[in-house]
């Protein structure tokens, strides 16, 4: 009787410690066994000798089920085993020019042939350097230099961008080759017909007895604190991992995946084409998003797996209601960047789809992901990450823009409920492999001495906030890049462009919020040079001609003299928080208009206009 009472009280007493210590286990154990199982898989991928990386497993499944649709683009399916023959020619086509450990950057759009060139490239030992479609000139240059890459592949549809750079690649000897198209003038190649007249035998496999779990897979460009866009590398170990994290939300060989995301980006090409590779599954994949399309295509490929960011979510909310908006198979959508409102807008419209919404930059060192359905939440923080991740949310001074140290010189940790820096110890665990060949960039991520003499721990340049139940939110990004229509936006890159124009003395770049919109709008504070007249059309025309879209200033104001503080940095807090409202701006503010390929005045109804969503930012 008395083991029996024993008994009892024991397993009440685990029920207790259990709903104390881990009150979320019924919906986050299967995760958590999810990715014990997958790390102790890593770890026996990892040991074998070459270890099995994510091309690994395409070609196991190329073999096993070599009919299986991969992709699907434009209407039509690719298999496995297709996409294995077609990256085997690219592979041979280019192994007279390439070496192991080399790397070539790709500037190609979304597609099969994407595809095709990023595995022929691993399938020779070699590393692929993702380029952003949409930049031109001088950040085009930078990055390909910045990737050290020799040689660089592209499409037909993206040689105009080529085509301007060309005369510094070439006094720089880059080889240049078209993959696809028919253009051959005299100083590039196209390789269509090679690729289509090549063997598709594999590759020898010794090409690959180099590779390691330390080893570049791909580069991938982020515009991190600070300057131009850095190549940021992921190992082998770092792809898989990211993959891992996503396919533990669970994702299986039946589903049907579909991305509109860029595969220049991590989202696009480790979390949707690994992710899919990871499980087995098939993705339906679009050159580019389009809100009118998206729910049909979802409803004609049988879609059970949408991925997203922010703001496409709220571009489909955005769509007129239909009769048929809960007509498809969707049950899950996985991303970052939704905010609340939007989330609970999208379940309403769109019907009962879990959200997956996780937090990760692509080249930190840790990540959250709430599976637990928590709207606005980014992450549920047990006891099981913690372990795992050494990370703190940590006391920021905005003005200063720097970690606040106490009187022993140490960072202090916020109380629960308030807003924090996120950072996360470095270890060989979680390293932070950093940027290519820039020891500078990398060590301005590092942030050393934190609780104790000689730690050291990655700066995420994220601000979160944990509550009492220990979800945790994104709150915001600090210091010199913002985020608008999905991608990052450096403002140095942009103040930079800006400083170029002969009547500009004085340049401060920041981003705004506008109502309605995720992320932040560019915003440019300008001091012209003593006796320079303001040039509306010229501003416009420099800016058009020498940003992207996304990071072109929605909004300027014109300043007398921008202040800055004891060490030369602008108040960009302060400027940030005074917005572009004409009424409570003293100064002369513009907005740029594309119909009138100009900055035009910012009249009150304009204004109103832009807050009511009635002009398209
Ligand atoms: C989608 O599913 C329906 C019903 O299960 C099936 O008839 C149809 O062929 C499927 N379409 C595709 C593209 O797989
Ligand atoms: C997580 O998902 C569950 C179910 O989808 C939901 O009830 C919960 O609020 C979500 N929280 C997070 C953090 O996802």
């Amino acid at each position: 009787m008395l083991v029996l009472w024993s008994l009892i009280v024991a397993v009440l007493a685990a029920a207790v410690l259990l709903r104390t210590l881990w009150p979320w286990a019924w919906v986050e154990a299967p995760l958590v066994w999810r990715v014990l199982t997958t790390a102790v898989r890593l770890q026996r991928w990892a040991r074998r000798r070459p270890p099995t990386t994510l091309l690994d497993l395409l070609v196991q499944r190329a073999r096993r089920s070599p009919h299986k649709p991969f992709v699907v683009f434009e209407g039509r399916p690719l298999s496995y085993g297709q996409l294995e023959t077609e990256s085997n020619r690219v592979g041979q086509v280019l192994r007279d020019t390439l070496r192991p450990g080399d790397c070539a950057a790709l500037l190609l759009p979304n597609g099969p042939l994407f595809l095709a060139a990023w595995f022929g490239l691993a399938k020779l030992g070699c590393a692929a350097a993702f380029l952003n479609t949409n930049i031109r000139g001088q950040s085009l240059i930078h990055c390909f230099n910045s990737s050290g890459a020799r040689t660089l592949l592209t499409a037909t549809e993206l040689w105009s961008s080529v085509e301007d750079v060309l005369p510094a690649l070439r006094s720089e000897k880059v080889m240049v080759f078209i993959l696809d198209g028919e253009y051959a003038g005299e100083d590039v190649e196209t390789l269509k017909d090679k690729i289509q007249a090549a063997s598709d035998e594999p590759l020898p496999a010794s090409l690959r007895s180099g590779v390691t779990f330390q080893s570049p897979f791909i580069y991938i460009f982020t515009s991190g604190t600070t300057g131009l866009p850095k190549a940021a590398i992921i190992n082998h170990l770092r792809a898989h991992q990211m993959v891992n994290f996503i396919t533990s939300c669970g994702i299986h060989s039946s589903d049907v995946l579909y991305t509109t995301l860029p595969l220049y980006h991590s989202s696009g090409c480790l979390l949707g084409i690994c992710g899919c590779i990871n499980v087995g599954a098939t993705i339906v994949l679009r050159r580019k998003f389009s809100a009118t399309h998206f729910w049909d295509d979802c409803r004609k490929y049988n879609v059970t797996v949408i991925q997203y960011v922010g703001e496409l979510l709220r571009y489909l909310c955005n769509v007129p209601k239909r009769s048929n908006d809960r007509e498809h198979k969707v049950r899950m959508a996985f991303g970052n960047g939704l905010r609340a409102d939007v989330w609970r807008e999208f379940l309403n419209q769109f019907g009962n789809i879990q959200i997956c919404e996780f937090y990760g930059a692509t080249e930190g060192n840790i990540g959250f992901m709430n599976c637990t359905g928590k709207i606005g939440a980014v992450g549920h923080i047990n006891f099981l990450l913690k372990w795992f991740y050494a990370f703190h949310l940590v006391k920021y001074d905005a003005a200063q823009e720097a970690p606040v140290r106490g009187a022993n010189g140490r960072c202090v940790e916020v109380a629960t409920g308030e807003v924090g820096l996120l950072i996360s110890k470095i270890t060989p665990r979680n390293p932070f492999t950093g940027y290519v060949g820039n020891k500078i960039l990398t060590e301005r991520k590092h942030l050393r001495d934190v609780f104790c003499e000689g730690d050291l721990y990655f700066n995420t340049g994220d601000l979160m906030l944990m509550d009492h139940d220990n979800f945790i939110y994104f709150q915001d990004r600090i210091g010199d890049t913002f985020r608008w229509k999905g991608e990052n936006v450096a403002t140095t890159e942009v103040a930079d462009v800006l400083s170029a124009l002969d009547f500009v003395q004085n340049v401060c770049v920041y981003g705004v919020t506008v109502p309605g919109h995720e992320g932040r709008a560019g915003m440019a504070a300008i001091q012209l040079r003593t006796g320079a007249d303001w040039d509306g059309e010229q501003l416009y025309e420099h800016v058009v001609t020498h940003l992207p879209s996304y990071a072109r200033p929605r909004f300027l104001r014109q300043q007398e003299a921008i202040e800055t503080t004891g060490t030369f940095k602008y108040y960009k807090v302060t400027l940030t928080k005074e917005g572009f409202n004409p009424a409570t701006v003293e100064d002369a503010l513009f907005i740029l208009d594309d119909k009138r390929k100009a900055y035009v005045p910012m009249e009150e109804e304009v204004y109103q206009s832009v807050i009511n969503n009635l002009i398209k930012l």
